[in-house]
Formats: C-alpha cells, sequence, structure tokens
C-alpha cells in the first residue's frame, strides 16, 4: 500500500457515517473506525462500509493479556479490514499472539501497528502516573523496534516522530500519524500538529485526518487538498 490519507470516520451513529461518505461521488476513500462508532454500531459497520468499497483501518488498540488478544484478533481477522492496531505496551508476547490470531489459514492477514505512547501522553505525565523515566523519543523508539520484532509492519506515532521511527526501523516500516491539520486551519485539542506537506516532507506513510475534513463546510474539497499536499 502506498501513501494514503485516511479519514478519520469519528461519528456515533450509522446514520451519520453513511450521510457522510455519501458526499464521497468519485472516490473511496482509507476510512478510519474507532471506538466511538464501532461500540455504537458494531461489526456490521465495518462490513456496510467495506462493501461500500473503502479501505478501512480498524482502530481498537488492543491491549490485554496475550491469549485474549489472540482471540480477539482472530475474530476481527473475519472483517477483512486493511489495518488494524494494539498497545505495544502490551508487551512482545501480546504482539506475537496478536499476529498469530490475525494470520487467516491461508496466510494472508491484515496490516497489523502499534500504538506505542499516546501523543496524549507527556514527558511528566509518562514519569508520574507509568513510572517510566525515560525520554518519551526514547520511550517510543524503544517501542517501535520492539514491535518491529514482534513482527508488526509499524506503529502509529506523532508525525514529528515518524522520520526518527524510519531511521531506527527503516523505511518500510509504516508509519501511521495523526495531529494533522492544514496551515489556514483550527489546531481543536491536537497539541503538537504538521501540515500533510510537513508529514509528506518527514516521511509519513498514511496521514489520519479527522475534524479537519469531517467538520469542513466541504468535507470533499478538504479531502482533496489532503491528497494533493500529502500524496501527489
Ligand atoms: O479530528 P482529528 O484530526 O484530531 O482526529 C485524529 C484521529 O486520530 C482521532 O480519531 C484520534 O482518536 C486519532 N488519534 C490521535 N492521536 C493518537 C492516536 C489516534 O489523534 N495518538
Amino acid at each position: 500500500m502506498g501513501k494514503d490519507v485516511i479519514i478519520a470516520c469519528d461519528f456515533s451513529s450509522r446514520e451519520e457515517t453513511l450521510s457522510f461518505l455519501d458526499k464521497f461521488t468519485g472516490t473511496k476513500p482509507f476510512v478510519k473506525i474507532g471506538m466511538e462508532l464501532y461500540y455504537a454500531e458494531g461489526p456490521q459497520m465495518v462490513r456496510e462500509i467495506k462493501a461500500r468499497g473503502h479501505k478501512i483501518f480498524l482502530d481498537l488498540k488492543l491491549h490485554d493479556i496475550p491469549n485474549t488478544v489472540k482471540k480477539a484478533m482472530s475474530v476481527l481477522r473475519n472483517l477483512d479490514v486493511d489495518l488494524v492496531n494494539l498497545h505495544a505496551a502490551g508487551t512482545r508476547a501480546m504482539m506475537e499472539a496478536a499476529l498469530e490470531g490475525l494470520t487467516r489459514p491461508d496466510g494472508t492477514r491484515p496490516l497489523l501497528i502499534a500504538v506505542t505512547q499516546l501523543t496524549s501522553t507527556s514527558q511528566e505525565r509518562m514519569e508520574q502516573d507509568l513510572l517510566i523515566k525515560e525520554p518519551l523519543d526514547q520511550v517510543v523508539m524503544h517501542y517501535a523496534k520492539t514491535a518491529q520484532q514482534a513482527g508488526l509492519d509499524g506503529v502509529v506515532c506523532s508525525p514529528l516522530e515518524a522520520g526518527k521511527v524510519h531511521q531506527v526501523c527503516g523505511s518500510s516500516f509504516l508509519t501511521v500519524t495523526p495531529g494533522v491539520r492544514f496551515a489556514d486551519g483550527e489546531v481543536g485539542d491536537q497539541v503538537r500538529v504538521m501540515t500533510p506537506e510537513e508529514a509528506k516532507r518527514i516521511g509519513s506513510d498514511y496521514i489520519v485526518v479527522g475534524r479537519p475534513i469531517t467538520k469542513a463546510q466541504d468535507p470533499v474539497a478538504a479531502y482533496e487538498r489532503c491528497v494533493r499536499e500529502f500524496v501527489d
């Protein structure tokens, strides 16, 4: 899969989601389904969007004991999504179990990526709440390397970390980066942001863009602008 823009469909109902996707008549964007929509509408929503011809990143961030994650992944593999994720903090054993569960009897599987440290976690909170004393960027790189050793395909990370992840893990290790904003747009609650052009320059493989597209007056134009700045 090449560089692409993934739209975060952070909606809480089927109706809202489908009326948003109906606006895209010419293209079938890659979409991200997160916890909000999945918990509201369940696996049927995933099947329906897939049947409409979209690629899907199922962003459920699994984190549990290895056996439970393995079993959950072996259910998710039947949804025929393109990309799924988990928390690297679940350890290498959990990531290896996840890969096992995700692999279908014919050897195929969706791509599997790991969340390192959430972009909402600060150095201070990591030290105080998690008792991790190392610098945040070192922790992110260590988690990325561990994910790679476990056999995963890449990580979700801040666009600011994508270049370094590629240096450490190689350019074919995927970086999927949220926190993207247009130069002239609102930042909202994201703290460390980058424009699609900057994310391209730094080497992100996929950008995940939510509100700059979903809340735009013209979502299709906003999506096309992202594609122009990031992919073309
Ligand atoms: O609306 P916005 O562009 O901020 O949406 C970004 C999407 O990426 C949201 O679905 C958010 O949950 C997700 N995300 C994030 N930061 C992370 C991981 C996921 O913003 N570290």
